[in-house]
């Protein structure tokens, strides 16, 4: 009853000691949900840095109860055990961390064209390329166990492969570059920058990663509707503080947000 898996070309990435990121990598042809798999190997002890990659995902999850398109053969979808020593109200930075490391990555092979949207959609010319999404584990004490710190990066989706609704918001690397991206090449980039970055952020705090993360500001100095549980407020992005909230001019005052759905009021790039 062996079931025969591929062999797995992201092994030749792997590399460092337990507990850094990538050290280990277990890749999957089709799976649910990266984030399930990578849930059971937390659960049954893995190391920090334990990564989980697959092919395909039938039931491929995004923020706020959506599904992440995840057809065969064409993007990366990485969910990342994490082990921080941090209380869980911390725990949504780790995802700004990561867009950073996401969009060092991607700016290796696409210079010029990356940004992200505050809290972490990664960007190429104003479209969505990746998503972040942070699943915090607690223990029986509501104490933070793990967390599963989950990226997908459409890397050489075709434009005809975007399903109809996502036509106009979503791109690739190959469609924005016009030339198709070596996938493993852009896991170990991105491994590697997100170890530099969350140590960085562990030793240093987020705020020694704000001005990265600043660099790549997609929305700062532009005027956004955020919607959140219900309430639309609008305003000026004036950037994210030492936290990683989004600071917002309202007129009177700046306003602190720390979650909801970003949405820019008139056209940008
Ligand atoms: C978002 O922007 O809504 C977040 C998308 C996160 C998608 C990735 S793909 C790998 C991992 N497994 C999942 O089911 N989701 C994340």
């Amino acid at each position: 009853k062996l079931k025969v898996m591929p062999q797995n070309p992201y092994l030749a990435i792997e590399r460092g000691a337990p507990g850094r990121i990538g050290w280990r990598i277990h890749y999957f042809d089709e799976i649910d949900s990266t984030q399930e798999a990578a849930r059971e190997l937390a659960a049954g002890g893995a190391d920090q840095g334990t990564a989980v990659i697959a092919e395909r995902q039938s039931a491929g999850r995004g923020r706020m109860g959506r599904t992440w398109h995840s057809p065969a053969g064409v993007n990366l979808y990485t969910t990342i055990i994490l082990r921080p020593p941090i209380p869980l109200a911390d725990v949504p930075r780790l995802s700004l961390v990561a867009g950073v490391a996401a969009a060092e990555a991607l700016e290796r092979e696409a210079p010029g064209i990356v940004a992200l949207k505050w809290p972490n959609d990664v960007w190429l010319r104003g479209r969505k390329t990746g998503g972040i999404i942070a699943e915090a584990v607690t223990d029986a004490g509501q104490n933070l166990d793990c967390v599963l710190l989950g990226i997908g990066i459409n890397i050489n989706l075709a434009a005809d492969d975007l399903p109809p609704e996502l036509r106009d918001k979503a791109t690739s690397m190959r469609i924005a570059t016009g030339h198709p991206c070596d996938r493993i090449a852009i896991a170990d980039s991105l491994f590697n920058l997100l170890d530099s970055r969350y140590m960085e952020t562990l030793t240093r705090g987020f705020e020694s990663v704000r001005p990265a993360w600043e660099s790549f500001s997609a929305l700062t100095g532009k005027r956004v509707a955020i919607v959140e549980g219900g309430r639309r407020q609008s305003g000026v992005v004036k950037g994210i503080d030492g936290t990683g909230a989004l600071l917002l001019d309202i007129g009177d005052r700046v306003e602190r947000i720390v979650a909801g759905e970003v949405s820019a009021e008139g056209a940008y790039e």
